[in-house]
């Protein structure tokens, strides 16, 4: 069967894109689901929380065309394909090439294992990178901080979407917003959640992911939270959102 794509992105940085590609995937895989996690950033951070530094190959290597997809095996169930820096210099290298923006699309074409899901973490921006994982996604998880102002750079990251669902890919559509980093009792973040389900409505998952310390602390031990801290609220809020995405998603 075909997998189902997700690209997680907000060109916010620090919204929690990859610490929630590192733990949906994890919590997915934990429910015997195939899934693969693809590092779009230069700076590797979803590489880096597996303890996965320096990859080679790495996805600047299958973009470049000189590879298939590397799909490193982190847990039962689930593959990540790391980035380093290199990949930083990938989208100049890359300006000038026919069909740059079909590049991921066609290299999850053919990747080795099969996948229920792939989810590909963006970096913070809506260059190349990001636009690859749009054209090659059905659909965009969108990560947003409960935090002022989160809420307010969010009509770019829409026009993006829309342009490059008329322009390359007709069957891309907005799978869900996530409220990462919810502080409980808080006007602020009370104001985000109102605003954006006002905004959003039946978009906005209700699973909300609290401010949890174990999320920001499981990194440093390449683990992802479940295998860090099973117990923590940020493992029962990653599952609950499992639960939810499956709910939502699952053929
Ligand atoms: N629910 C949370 N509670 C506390 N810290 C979090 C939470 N989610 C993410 N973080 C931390 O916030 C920072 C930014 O998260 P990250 O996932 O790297 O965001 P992005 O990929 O959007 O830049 C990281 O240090 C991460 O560990
Ligand atoms: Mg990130």
């Amino acid at each position: 069967m075909k997998p189902q794509i997700f690209a997680i992105s907000n060109h916010k940085g620090g919204v929690a894109k990859t610490s929630t590609t590192v733990n949906l995937g994890a919590g997915l895989a934990l429910m015997k689901r195939r899934v693969l996690l693809v590092d779009l950033d230069p700076q590797g951070n979803l590489s880096h929380s597996f303890g996965i530094k320096e990859a080679e190959p790495s996805m600047y290597n299958a973009l470049k065309g000189q590879c298939p997809i590397p799909e490193v095996p982190i847990i039962d169930n689930l593959w990540l394909a790391p980035s380093n820096m290199n990949l930083s210099g990938a989208e100049l290298e890359l300006s000038m090439e026919p069909g740059r923006e079909n590049l991921l699309k066609r290299l999850l074409l053919k990747t080795q294992n099969d996948y229920d899901y792939i989810f590909c973490d963006c970096p913070p921006s809506l260059g190349l990178m990001t636009v690859n994982a749009l054209n090659a996604a059905e659909k965009v998880l969108i990560p947003l901080q409960a935090h002022y102002l989160a809420s307010q750079g969010l009509a770019k990251l829409m026009e993006i979407i829309d342009k490059v669902k008329e322009r390359l890919n007709p069957e891309l559509s907005i799978g869900g917003i996530i409220i990462t980093m919810y502080k409980k009792n808080t006007v602020l973040s009370r104001d985000v959640v109102e605003f954006t389900n006002s905004r959003f409505a039946d978009l906005v998952f209700d699973t909300k992911i609290r401010d949890n310390i174990s999320i920001a602390e499981a990194p440093a031990s390449g683990q992802d939270i479940f295998r860090y801290s099973k117990n923590s609220l940020g493992a029962i809020d990653y599952s609950h959102l499992c639960m939810e995405f499956f709910n939502r998603f699952e053929k």
